[in-house]
């Protein structure tokens, strides 16, 4: 049975929500604490299913996992490796890392294509090339990515794209890999830092996380640590949106205001108004907004992750808005359903054409995590308690913790019900 999200919009969001650690941090953490020889203990993870399932997938390998209360201990002292070309790997997008992993630890990874959120084609060749360059042979088996190797030896590898999820498997690769490894055209998003620091506190030498350009000096073996995550920056960014887009007054506490830079400076060219604090940044929505023009880009530019909740936003603006993806051509699966919705939106190439708009209630279809974003805060953005009902509910959850309770807290009118 699943649920979908029921939302009657109208209320202008209030008051204080927390934000938990970041789940594309969190699912590079948990595969990348393989590497260690010793107990890793990682605190403030979120609660979604993304994490639970791979709590399930380190135990199909052998480590003892003991998860609760966002703290999950892993005990990789029974690891093993074992072909996973089905199953849970199916399930989420990032067990592309368990590839990097397993290779960096046993010199062997069989890891089925990845499922998760396919909005578009994702390609995983960049990851491959890097694999390849420190010396893995790569080869598709029956939809399956089996790499091997005797003895990875570092290189230099330039990513002709700065891919977030290849810059961090090659560094998982290679962490204990024999010699030096520099990646070039690194990506520089906060969550690649994230995993720096945690290979670093396991005994990894890596220098330059967060530039274009990583060394990674491999170690012999590698040890337990503690380690607690950063806050998710989408989450806390959605959350600004909703309070924008309710013409709310929302506190947004544990963020790290410098991750949301783009955002914040967008909000603000829009007319609303949004103070840093140390942890936290309060959003004052306004009553009314002007047009702007939004292009996602890599860290630090504005982040793809959050173009779709932005999309419903600058249906307020006054004029015509222009929203363009350099990330994904084609990240447009919220579009119709905002339309359905009574949101003016052309889709042109990688842009929207957003025209100030007024919504209404409709029955719609969340197809990914960040498209039914979109749509939470198209439900809470229309007017009078008019009733909005999202199904895809599952994918929703995949990102967003504690959701329904959060909104709720905020004074929006939400609620679940069997589908
Ligand atoms: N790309 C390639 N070849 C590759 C890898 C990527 O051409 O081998 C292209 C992609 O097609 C895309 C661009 O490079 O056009 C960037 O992709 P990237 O590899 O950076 O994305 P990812 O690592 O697969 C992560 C997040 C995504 C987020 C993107 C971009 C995780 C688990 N996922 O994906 O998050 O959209 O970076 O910031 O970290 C989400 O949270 O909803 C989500 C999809």
């Amino acid at each position: 049975m699943t649920d979908k999200l029921m939302i009657a919009g109208g209320r202008p969001l209030r008051g204080t929500v927390t934000i938990s650690g970041a789940k594309n941090s969190a699912v590079a953490l948990i595969p990348a604490a393989l590497l260690a020889e010793t107990t890793v203990v990682l605190d403030n993870l979120p609660d979604i299913s993304d994490v639970a399932i791979y709590a399930e997938l380190l135990e199909e390998l052998g480590a003892r996992v003991h998860y609760a209360d966002g703290q999950m201990t892993i005990d990789p002292s029974g690891l093993r490796s074992k072909p996973l070309p089905n199953g849970n790997v199916k399930k989420l997008r990032a067990s592309y890392y368990l590839m990097g992993a397993l290779l960096g630890r046993f010199g062997e990874a069989l890891i089925g294509m990845p499922g998760g959120c396919n909005f578009e084609p994702r390609p995983i060749d960049q990851h491959i090339k890097g694999f390849e360059a420190l010396g893995a042979t790569v080869e598709n088996e029956h939809g399956s990515i089996h790499i091997t190797s005797k003895s990875l030896q570092g290189a230099k590898i330039y990513l002709d794209v700065a891919s977030v999820g290849a810059t961090i498997n090659i560094m998982l690769a290679s962490a204990r890999a024999s010699g030096v490894t520099i990646i070039e055209n690194a990506a520089k998003e906060p969550e690649i830092i994230d995993v720096a620091t945690l290979l670093s506190s396991m005994g990894a030498k890596i220098k330059g996380a967060g530039t274009e350009t990583i060394r990674i000096q491999g170690v012999k073996e590698m040890h337990g640590c503690r380690h607690s995550i950063i806050p998710d920056r989408i989450q806390a960014g959605t959350y600004m949106i909703a309070a924008a887009a309710t013409s709310g007054d929302v506190l947004v506490d544990n963020v790290i205001p410098k991750h949301m830079e783009a955002l914040t400076a967008k909000l603000q060219e829009m007319g609303a108004h949004v103070y840093e604090m140390d942890e936290a940044i309060r959003v004052v929505g306004q009553p009314e907004y002007a047009h702007i023009d939004v292009k996602a880009l890599v860290y630090p530019g504005f982040a793809t992750d959050l173009q779709s909740p932005m999309t419903s936003l600058l249906t307020r603006g006054n004029g015509v808005s222009i929203l363009t993806d350099y990330v994904y051509s084609s990240r447009f699966k919220h579009v119709p359903e905002l339309q359905r919705m009574g949101a003016n939106i052309r889709v042109e190439g990688r842009s929207a054409i957003i025209q100030k708009s007024a919504l209404n209630g409709a029955k719609v279809r969340a197809t990914d995590l960040r498209a039914g974003a979109s749509l939470f805060v198209a439900g809470l953005m229309v007017p009078n308690g008019g009733v909005t009902e999202i199904t895809g509910y599952e994918y929703i959850r995949r990102g967003y913790d504690l959701l329904t309770d959060n909104l709720s807290r905020l004074g929006a009118e939400v609620w679940l019900e069997r589908e």
